[in-house]
Formats: C-alpha cells, sequence, structure tokens
C-alpha cells in the first residue's frame, strides 16, 4: 500500500476504534507497557515526546514519572485518540501534558528539544517505521533516550489470523507490514542506521487474557487495527468473520470461557 493511502487508513481506522481501544487493550498491553517505561526509565524534571499516544495508557504512566516540573508531549495520527488522552489527563489534573496530532514518522517538534522519545506499539502502523525512529532521534537531546516496543514474531501471536480474516473481505490488506519490526533484529537494526547507542533488545513472551469471548472480539475487532474495514462489513460477513477468528484462537480457550492468547513484544532502546 502506498504510503500516503496507509497513513489515511490508519488516521480514520484509529478514530473508528477509538472508543473501543481501552477498555479491550488494557489488561492484555500492560505488560508490554510497562518494559517500555522501565527501558524508557524517565525521571522527575524530564521532557518526554511520546508518538502514537492512543488513548494515553502510556502518557499518564509517562506522567506520573516525569511529574509536574516535567513536560509530556503525546502525539498519534488519530485526533480522537489525541482528543481522549488529552481529556483523561486534564480530568487527572497532570496540566504538564500536551497533545499533539502528528505522524509518527514526521515529528514537527525543535531539534533535540526532548529528553527521550517513547512509542508504545504504534510503530507496526507507520509505512516507513525506520524513519518513525530518525524522527524519534531527532527529538531528543545528545544522551537523550529513545525506546519503543512492537508486537514481536506473528508465530508467537495466537492472534494473528485476524489478519488474513479480515484481508480476504477487503480490497487491500490492513496492516501489510504488521509484524515487519517484530522480526529478529529489524528494529534493533533500524535503531542503529539511524546512529542511535548503546541500542539493546528486550524480547517478552505473554499472555494475553481477554475475560470472555465478547471482550476478546471487542478489542480484536472493534478496537484494534481492522477496526475501519469491520465497520463497513455487513451483519452477515462480520459474523462469518467472528466466527472464524474464534475458530482460529479456539485452542486458547479455557473450560470457563476465558482466553490466554500468546503474544510476544520487542522493546528496543538507545540514546542519541
Ligand atoms: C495499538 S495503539 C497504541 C496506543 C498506545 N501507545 C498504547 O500503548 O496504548 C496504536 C496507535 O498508533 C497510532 N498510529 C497509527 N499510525 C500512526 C502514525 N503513522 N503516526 C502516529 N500514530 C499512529 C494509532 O492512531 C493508535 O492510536
Amino acid at each position: 500500500m502506498e504510503g500516503k493511502l496507509q497513513l489515511r487508513v490508519q488516521r480514520y481506522g484509529w478514530d473508528a476504534a477509538s472508543d473501543w481501544y481501552e477498555n479491550g487493550w488494557r489488561v492484555p498491553l500492560a505488560a508490554a507497557q510497562a518494559a517500555l517505561l522501565e527501558a524508557a526509565a524517565l525521571q522527575a524534571g524530564e521532557r518526554v515526546i511520546e508518538a502514537a499516544c492512543g488513548s494515553g495508557l502510556v502518557t499518564r504512566a509517562a506522567a506520573a514519572a516525569v511529574g509536574p516540573t516535567g513536560v509530556v508531549l503525546a502525539t498519534d495520527l488519530s485526533r480522537n485518540m489525541t482528543d481522549l488522552t488529552a481529556r483523561e489527563c486534564s480530568r487527572l489534573g497532570l496540566a504538564w501534558v500536551n497533545t499533539a496530532r502528528m505522524s509518527a514518522d514526521d515529528l514537527v517538534v525543535d531539534e533535540g528539544r526532548f529528553d527521550a522519545a517513547i512509542c508504545a506499539l504504534g510503530l507496526m502502523y507507520v509505512p516507513d517505521p525506520a524513519r518513525a525512529v530518525e524522527s524519534m532521534r531527532r527529538a531528543v537531546r545528545p544522551g537523550g533516550r529513545v525506546v519503543a516496543t512492537v508486537w514481536g514474531e506473528r508465530r508467537h501471536c495466537g492472534w494473528a489470523e485476524i489478519f488474513p480474516i479480515v484481508d480476504a473481505r477487503v480490497a487491500s490488506d490492513v496492516c501489510p507490514l504488521f509484524f515487519a519490526t517484530g522480526a529478529p533484529a529489524s528494529l534493533r537494526q533500524m535503531f542503529e542506521a539511524a546512529g542511535l547507542k548503546e541500542v539493546r533488545e528486550h524480547r517478552q513472551r505473554e499472555v494475553l487474557a481477554f475475560d470472555n469471548e465478547r471482550g476478546l472480539l471487542d478489542a480484536m475487532l472493534l478496537g484494534g487495527p481492522v477496526a475501519l474495514a469491520v465497520k463497513r462489513f455487513t451483519p452477515e460477513v462480520l459474523a462469518e468473520v467472528e466466527r472464524e477468528f474464534l475458530g482460529s484462537v479456539a485452542l486458547h480457550r479455557g473450560t470457563d470461557g476465558r482466553y490466554q492468547i500468546p503474544g510476544e513484544f520487542v522493546t528496543v532502546a538507545g540514546s542519541r
């Protein structure tokens, strides 16, 4: 898919997913987001830029870490997502969080303005993730940190059949390169190519818990990257997609109806 088209699909896709995202994914993504925050080691008073902030799950933790003497600029391609982040941070009194709609591969900020640039589970959606790493590098001062977490290898992600199942019913693939950044060494090499130093990679296998079938389907179909395609399906096609997807994860369903689906994440960190 051509880059500009991919950005449009992502922007409006995540606008569509925004109301479902946080409830669907807060628990399953918590361990990956914790790894990103640990690697970023944010300190009180630091200035942080976040790419692909979504509804602000990581933003709020980053804001707590830097405190009121710090700054967090939370950015995302989707206006609905930046609005959600702004609303929730304002409700919580996190006045040192600002939001802006920006693509991760084109962070329009003064060079070297931040101590750290972070991105949780966003680079799989960017047309040119290496450009996004470069854009994050540019945003931090010499010695500043860049940290990104992405999904890992497809074979370790038990929910991955969602893409071919949806793609079979749309004109062009929803996320053709979704697992590219999680391939062995892929993201690490992008960090090194961007000139980042002391680059390190951490892989983690997790079990993603969903309480029941409805929670799983809402997260996967309404609150994730296939939301835009799913919105356009007829009820019949949607029912077919749900059936096929549940079939693909059936072996991860417990007798109590809960799902425990394997997932892998990769966190890469480096400094400028
Ligand atoms: C899975 S969510 C992750 C949100 C958040 N970082 C978290 O960990 O909960 C992916 C986010 O990436 C954003 N996104 C997709 N393409 C993007 C791009 N090119 N630039 C910035 N954000 C993008 C989406 O709008 C969505 O909010």
